[in-house]
């Protein structure tokens, strides 16, 4: 049987909030059928078995906390174990350290870049090779707008997110004569628990309405994204303005902002 004659599956990982589980339920009412992965067992759960219910698809969870250096082989392998190729993979499991660079416990430092650098391009680096096989893959990695704006001070957030635009696009270029579309989706400010767990929720709040957007939209523009072969897609007209108009500041003059802009500091 060929990736035609069969439902597709897609692997999203983060799905138990925000931007995550709006792809879960956006996939799945395009009738993709779904494994979903994050740390949170009883969300997944709750989430796969209403996904199932309305949509009538098959919806699986992997508990795993990306962080571990073995959870990416694990969860591959658990997949093929249910019998579940990886059609689509969703890279969208996440965070900020709330807590500067030097503040930092190594560990913790390190768990930021297994869970955001290494496992993302792990699980690509894994899934590829049945993808080439069957000419036929879609990968969406989540980068962030952070990615084309000043750095920010302290926080290794901004260089992480510019490897995995950098990334994505490099291996768009690599993967597209297979049939393969790999898209970094840029997002801005999205209503999720992200700055709950970052600890800047007061500071969130703050900013305008008009520079948020909901995970939906979001989730909306990156999927036509990566289904038209777009490398890169920045959501929403405030936040494509914005990136247009950081795209030409110097770097020393970005540098500047980036110490003084920050509202998270
Ligand atoms: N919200 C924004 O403003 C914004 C803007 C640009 C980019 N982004 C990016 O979008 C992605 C999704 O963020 P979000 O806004 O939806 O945040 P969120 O609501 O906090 O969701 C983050 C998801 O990542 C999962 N996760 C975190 N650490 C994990 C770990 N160690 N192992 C497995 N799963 C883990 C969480 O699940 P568990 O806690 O259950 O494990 C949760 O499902 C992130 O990559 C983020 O950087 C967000």
């Amino acid at each position: 049987m060929t990736a035609n004659d069969r439902r597709r599956t897609a692997l999203v990982t983060g799905a138990s909030a925000g931007i995550g589980t709006a792809f879960a339920r956006h996939l799945a009412a395009e009738d993709h059928d779904l494994i979903l992965v994050a740390r949170r067992a009883d969300r997944l759960a709750e989430l796969a078995s209403e996904l199932h219910r309305q949509h009538g698809i098959r919806a699986e969870i992997i508990t795993a906390d990306l962080s571990d250096p073995a959870a990416p082989a694990a969860i591959v392998h658990r997949a093929a174990e249910l019998g579940m190729p990886i059609d689509i993979l969703v890279n969208n499991a996440g965070l900020s350290a709330g807590t500067k660079f030097s503040d930092t416990p190594w560990d913790s430092v390190a768990a930021e870049l297994q869970l955001m650098v290494t496992a993302v391009t792990e699980l690509i680096h894994r899934v590829v090779p049945a993808m080439k096989a069957q000419r036929w893959g879609r990968i969406v990695n989540l980068s962030s707008l952070a990615a084309v704006s000043p750095p920010g001070e302290g926080l290794l957030y901004t260089g992480i997110k510019s490897y995995v635009l950098n990334m994505s696009q490099s291996l768009d270029m690599e993967l597209k004569p297979f049939g393969i579309h790999v898209t970094a989706l840029c997002p801005g400010f999205t209503h999720s628990e992200f700055h709950d767990v970052m600890g800047t929720r007061d500071a969130a709040d703050r900013l305008p309405g008009f520079l948020w957007q909901q995970p939906e939209d979001v989730v909306r523009e990156g999927w036509a994204a990566v289904s038209a072969g777009k490398p890169v897609c920045i959501p929403g007209v405030v936040n494509k303005v914005s990136a247009a108009a950081m795209r030409p500041i110097p770097g020393r003059i970005g540098y500047f902002l980036g110490r003084t802009l920050n509202p998270f500091k």
